[in-house]
């Protein structure tokens, strides 16, 4: 929590809003934390159910089905997008076809595979120096993981901080406006109307001043090399193209390492074998088992419940089996993919903590059309931000409160840890 507040949405310092006051914040907390109780319970009884315009689909093979089909079952996306973007399209918003494709094909040009072992050091020197320069107690949510992700990712993508103003709380408000936010509430919306217009412009002027600097060779990240390659000829990277998919980069990537990380580490804390596994592949330098303690306690605390997709045409998902079920036009599919990840006909004893899991036993990123186009950096990088953490000894909860991790709505608030 920063001490200096404004009024202004474009000069504030706070990453979070205020939580919802009295009965709605209450019940709003009670939701979240049914909601494993609740989806385990649909699961076993009634693994399809609907409720009037709403479907819930809880089951593996459900949420693979639903997200694999997007002719029948979109991301609604587009709208909110549209607010944030100023009407040019972002390939989140669209459906599968062309544009689509040219799109993603254009920004795996410049997001490559081969930067993935750059960005996986970076995140853990990143982590490391904040780690070694807390004193011995740290704030995991905002000086560990948002401080590691922000600094990260806006260099990889070519996102200075701007003169005024916070990209943490630009990015982070636009994030909640676009993915939770279902209610539309009327103050957020005030303030992304402030924030996306100056967002986009603080993108347009870093490439206005790239160009105006006469740059021969661009800085190697996303917006360099997209300007390398506008300045080459290619015809997919006019300004509106790179500048709407830098700034959809920066709001869908950065705000959710420092909801999902923090979350691993509570879920390690509440176990003391898997947080002493853990803490022995820090220090063993294995990164791949590390890996896999993190994606596993990600798990039993994932980003969401799950994610919408809208129902273009009557479908049916399930066919053949006994829960088949047609879903109309018009109708809401929740894709339970937290509910997924537990389901005990995919996964083998899924409430056993195990970091060998196979890949396909996760849905952390999404699946089919639209999983995360951040996966790949998200697999190098996640787990290194706490690696430097679990290689410290005597790693443990500060005293209180302040050593559980507290929430505010789908965001992790606060999580402060000691050490040797
Ligand atoms: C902890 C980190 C992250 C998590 C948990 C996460 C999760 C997800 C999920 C669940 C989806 C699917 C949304 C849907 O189908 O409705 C998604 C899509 C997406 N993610 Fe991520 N993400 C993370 C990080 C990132 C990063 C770092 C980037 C980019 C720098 C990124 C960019 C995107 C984009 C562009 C899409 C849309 C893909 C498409 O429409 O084809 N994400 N992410």
């Amino acid at each position: 929590m920063s001490v200096a507040r404004s009024t202004d949405p474009l000069l504030s310092r706070d990453v979070l809003r205020p939580r919802a006051a009295g009965l709605k914040g209450w019940l709003m907390g009670q939701v979240m934390a049914a909601a494993p109780l609740g989806l385990g319970l649909l699961r076993r009884f009634a693994p399809l159910p609907r409720f009037g315009k709403l479907v819930i689909a809880t089951l593996h093979d459900d949420v693979s089905e639903v997200f694999a089909t997007d002719a029948a079952f979109a991301a609604p996306y587009r709208d909110k997008l549209d607010v944030i973007t100023g009407g040019e399209p972002f390939f989140l918003g669209l459906g599968d076809g062309p544009d689509y494709r040219a799109a993603v094909a254009a920004m795996r040009r410049v997001v490559r595979p081969e930067d993935l072992p750059r960005l996986a050091h970076e995140a853990e020197a990143l982590a490391e120096a904040a780690v070694a320069g807390a004193g011995g107690r740290i704030e995991v949510v905002d000086a560990l993981v948002r401080e590691v992700t922000f600094k990260l990712l806006g260099d990889y993508l070519g996102v200075p901080p701007p003169a005024e103003g916070d990209l943490r709380v630009w990015a982070t408000r636009l994030f909640e406006f676009q993915f939770a936010d279902p209610g539309g509430d009327p103050a957020l919306r005030v303030q992304v109307e402030a924030i996306a217009p100056a967002m986009r412009a603080h993108i347009q002027g870093e490439m206005d001043r790239r160009r105006a600097a006469g740059l021969a060779v661009q800085p190697d990240d996303v917006l360099g090399r997209c300007l390398a390659l506008q300045a080459a000829g290619e015809g997919w990277y006019t300004d509106a193209a790179i500048r709407t998919a830098v700034t959809c980069l920066m709001v869908g990537g950065p705000p959710q390492p420092p909801m999902v990380v923090p979350q691993a580490l509570e879920q390690l804390l509440r176990r003391p074998r898997a947080l002493a596994g853990a803490q022995q592949a820090a220090r063993d330098d294995d990164d791949d088992l590390l890996a896999g303690y993190v994606l596993e306690a990600m798990r039993f605390d994932p980003l969401a419940p799950g994610l919408p997709r809208h129902v273009t045409a009557d479908a049916m998902i399930a066919a053949g089996t006994p829960r088949a079920r047609t879903v109309p036009a018009g109708a809401t599919v929740l894709v339970a993919f937290a509910s997924a990840m537990m389901d005990d006909r995919r996964l083998p004893d899924p409430k056993v903590f195990n970091p060998q899991r196979l890949a396909y036993e996760y849905v952390h990123f999404g699946h089919g059309l639209h999983e995360c186009f951040g996966r790949h950096i998200n697999r190098a990088t996640l787990h290194l931000m706490l690696k430097p953490l679990l290689r410290r000894p005597d790693l443990r909860r500060a005293p209180g409160a302040a050593g559980r991790l507290s929430k505010n709505g789908v965001f992790a608030e606060r999580l402060v840890v000691e050490f040797g």
